[in-house]
């Protein structure tokens, strides 16, 4: 473990002060300066910045406006009230994190917090030797696992890229904000874990990462994210008009809703199946944590949606009520067609037909959450075990595969 006095075992420091920036730079550099290989021919630093360079940038201090870069923001303004801040088209100024309004969506980052993993925790060895026997998996099983990483393995990126370079920037507060920046990790972390399944299991990279372009029944999901995610990320986009708002939550509803509320049912359930019946443990539980994390994704998304519509009643018209219950149902349809076209028969103990019910049981959750009317009156949930699943604590692990513990914290200390 590193200390402070590793960095300034010749400067003596009082024990109850911080050592002084500059002093630990120094001593940093000094370190580097003895592990690093020396350069062929060493050029001589400048000891001193030219005066010319010292006199222009004392002159842009001195002449600085210190309002510069706070966008319309008024120096020496009245603190932020809770009452200014709104979930799009606010004015009041978004670094300030605190006071809290929406309690809700900081709690849900501390939760998202409280559940970090990684994906190197788990152990893949069996799957290993599974994948590579000639009969560990049945060819319909190794379908399932194929398509679910080449779906997988790009959709978190289409998710990651329209949160950063889409909704972020519109959302105007900065407890949702900070909640979307734990997201944006997260999803990385997904695509992490899909590509350490890949890469573990010595799968053909171009095969699986380029099935969203080959595959119908996959690149069709892939398109239909896509497609609502193209006018939102032009930089031009703003919202503040009717259609520009509507428009922002026909994308929340189409990735949280749909994406991440529809489009990862099949493939999970599959997967957590093969998991349960002790095949392919390891992409199971690799599966089993992005489940948990995509279950808090969708609800923290439904809260927004549901919170825009409280503040923004005149968005929610019936005729918007109907396009929005229309893109849950195609949601649910290219859903069913992945369902069918990745289990052609039945397949560990669950087929198309039983796959479909609980698609038109979850479509009816999404409308329900929505405040829209079930449009599949009486479907059944035939996979209880799913919701189990969904709210495993880490502590608890469902497989008993898991080898490494996640350390948090820093190896710095100040003693
Ligand atoms: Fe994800
Ligand atoms: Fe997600």
């Amino acid at each position: 473990m590193l200390t402070w006095d590793d960095y300034n075992q010749e400067d003596s420091v009082a024990a109850t002060a911080a050592p002084e920036p500059a002093v630990v730079a120094a001593a940093v550099a000094a370190q580097e300066a003895e592990t690093a290989p020396e350069p062929a021919a060493a050029e001589p630093a400048p000891a001193e910045p030219a005066p010319e360079a010292m006199q222009a940038a004392e002159a842009v201090i001195a002449n600085m406006d210190a309002s510069a870069g706070v966008e319309e923001l008024e120096m020496g303004a009245s603190r932020l009230s809770v009452d200014e801040k709104a979930m799009i088209n606010c004015r009041a100024d978004l670094n300030q994190l605190v006071p809290f309004k929406y309690d809700w969506a900081w709690q849900k980052y501390l939760d998202g917090c409280a559940n970090h993993w990684m994906p190197q925790e788990i152990n893949m060895t069996a799957d290993v030797a599974t994948w590579k026997s000639s009969d560990g998996l049945s060819e319909d099983e190794r379908r399932i696992v194929m398509r679910s990483l080449g779906y997988f393995s790009t959709a978190d990126s289409l998710v990651a890229n329209n949160l950063v370079l889409g909704i972020y920037r519109l959302i105007t507060n900065p407890e949702c904000r900070q909640y979307l920046l734990r997201q944006a990790f997260e999803e990385a972390i997904h695509t992490h874990a899909y590509q350490y399944c890949i890469e573990s299991l010595g799968m053909d990279e171009g095969e699986i990462f380029n099935m969203y372009r080959e595959v119908p029944s996959v690149a069709k999901k892939a398109a239909w994210s896509l497609s609502h995610t193209h006018e939102l990320s032009d930089p031009n986009f703003s919202t503040g008009t009717i259609e520009a708002d509507q428009q922002l939550l026909r994308n929340l509803i189409g990735f949280y809703g749909v994406t991440e509320g529809i489009f990862f049912y099949c493939g999970f359930t599959q997967i957590l199946s093969m998991g349960r019946r002790n095949k392919m443990t390891g992409v199971a539980e690799q599966f089993q944590y992005i489940l948990r994390d995509e279950s808090m994704h969708l609800n923290f998304g439904i809260d927004v949606i549901n919170q825009i519509k409280l503040e923004n009643p005149h968005l929610w018209t019936e005729e918007f009520k109907e396009e929005v219950t229309q893109m849950i149902l195609e949601g649910t349809a290219l859903e069913i067609e992945y369902a069918r076209d990745t289990m052609p028969r039945g397949v560990l103990g669950m087929n198309a037909a039983m796959m479909e019910e609980y698609l038109h049981f979850i479509a009816n959750r999404r409308l329900n959450q929505l405040g829209l009317s079930e449009q599949f009156p009486g479907a059944q949930n035939p996979f209880p075990w799913m919701s189990e699943i969904m709210d495993l604590r880490k502590e608890k692990n469902f497989f008993e595969t898991r080898v490494i513990e996640y350390q948090t914290g820093g190896a710095l200390s100040w003693d």
